[in-house]
């Protein structure tokens, strides 16, 4: 009975919350999905649920193809990310197509919604706006219009006045996702909640949060470049591997359908150190581009910096670029970007970097028209990677007109009669090829 401040178990600081001990159930845990009966699984009925379609394809798509009715949602993300402006988009969508829209906002005040969807130049719809951060008139709400989908902005501003903690806290949060999840099911009605993020970059509060929920999505982007990627963390409805690429604008998430499009835009033709990585978000291949500098250096530790690629990654590329093709790098600096503030973390792109370190020590510029797959061995060797169909399907879309990559015992038939492909077996194979001249 004295002072704490630190978790004895986890070792964290400030991660005690104070629970009082309240006599018999509290009504907020009682769930209505145990007062059911047992039923036979062959006995239910296997009727397709109806999600209601997106109009957002990219949106849709993350979700599993559409809004599953009774889901809860949870989107986290940086603040102004975009969030809020996603959701109002895909509210207004709903609203113009499928019926009542209720959106709450604990943030801003409804002036503040106006201002933002006059921006977003939103027509007349069924879009309904609430500013309220007390969850039990929100639960009354939402249970008397039943609305076809509903808006939490966002779960850290809500509070309940049975848990005596203060809104945002470790309880609130839980028992407030607690309530609205119960809500979710009992109506049917699908809630999206807007969770914030940690300096750590994980959704603030408490982990079961995430397990609460049905679906986890996280919108990304580097605050310095428009683009926002989507992925979805969790998904008890769908595949997590789809990631939805938009565009801040003025007026608001723009869609972007061709992404590689975007991050190849700016490209200098013919600048040595710069060599094209197809890799995948996903089911989604995606062309970007990677570009290294190497620069003489007197200091006995030459600096290494890799933007966007892994680190340690890194190092193992350089030891097998000295190591098996004699590259001398032990001198120069070496840095690492990927173009677009993206960041890889597929060992397809290992190939790529190290071309383009190869190509910016010699001065030799990487053949425009190639585009490069491959993971690297520590032997130098190059290895298969997955998904090779789709992404050659991409680089041959994209007007590539050779792509390197590792050669496999199998033979890999082409179907891309304007794409020639150059199989090689070591990195040393790969850079003869490409860096010959
Ligand atoms: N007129 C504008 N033109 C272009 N972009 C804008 C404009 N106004 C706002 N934005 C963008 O919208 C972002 C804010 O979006 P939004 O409010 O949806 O973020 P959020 O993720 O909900 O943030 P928070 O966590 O603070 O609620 C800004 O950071 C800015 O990038
Ligand atoms: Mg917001």
């Amino acid at each position: 009975m004295r002072w704490s401040g630190k978790c004895p178990d986890c070792g964290e600081w400030n991660t005690l919350v104070e629970e009082v001990y309240q006599e018999g159930r509290a009504e907020s845990q009682r769930s209505p999905l145990s007062v059911a009966a047992p039923q036979k699984l062959s006995a239910v009925s296997a009727e397709d649920i109806k999600r209601l379609p997106l109009a957002i394809a990219e949106f849709s798509r993350v979700l599993g193809g559409g809004i599953v009715p009774g889901s809860l949602v949870l989107v986290g993300g940086e603040p102004g990310i975009g969030k809020s402006t996603l959701l109002l988009q895909a509210a207004v969508s709903i609203a113009q197509n499928a019926g009542q829209v209720l959106y709450v906002s604990g943030e801003e005040s409804i002036q503040q919604l106006k201002m933002r969807a006059e921006r977003l130049k939103v027509g007349d719809s069924d879009l309904y706006l609430l500013t309220d951060t007390n969850l039990d008139n929100l639960i009354f709400q939402i249970e008397s219009m039943r609305p076809k989908l509903a808006i939490v902005d966002s779960i850290q501003t809500m509070y309940l006045d049975s848990v005596p903690s203060s809104a945002g806290t470790v309880s609130q949060v839980r028992e407030c996702a607690q309530r609205l999840q119960a809500l979710a099911k009992s109506t049917g009605v699908p809630i999206f909640i807007v969770g914030h993020v940690t300096k750590e970059g994980s959704i603030a509060g408490p982990k079961v949060l995430e397990h609460i929920v049905d679906t986890v999505l996280q919108l990304e982007g580097d605050r310095f470049h428009a683009l926002r990627l989507l992925r979805s963390v969790k998904n008890r409805f769908g595949t997590t591997s789809e990631v939805g690429v938009f565009e801040m604008a003025g007026s608001g998430m723009v869609e972007v359908s061709n992404p590689s499009e975007v991050f190849l835009a700016e490209r200098m033709m013919n600048a040595p150190g710069s060599s094209i990585a197809v890799t995948m978000e996903g089911t989604r291949p995606l062309l970007v581009e990677v570009q290294a500098l190497t620069s003489f250096t007197q200091n006995p530790m030459p600096r290494r910096t890799a933007n966007g690629f892994d680190y340690n990654r890194l190092f193992i590329l350089l030891a097998v670029l000295s190591k098996r093709l004699g590259l001398r790098l032990h001198d120069q600096d070496v840095f690492i970007n990927i173009v677009g503030g993206m960041s890889i973390d597929e060992p397809a792109a290992d190939l790529a970097v190290a071309i383009a370190i190869a190509s910016a020590t010699k001065g030799v510029p990487v053949p425009s028209d190639v585009a490069i797959i491959g993971e690297i061995g520590l032997s130098g060797e190059l290895r298969s990677v997955g998904q090779l169909t789709a992404r050659l399907n991409e680089a041959a879309k994209l007007g590539f007109a050779r792509c390197l990559l590792p050669k496999t015992a199998r033979p890999i038939d082409s179907p891309f009669s304007n794409l020639k492909l150059i199989p090689a077996r070591s990195v040393g194979e790969a850079l003869d090829a490409v860096l010959s001249d």
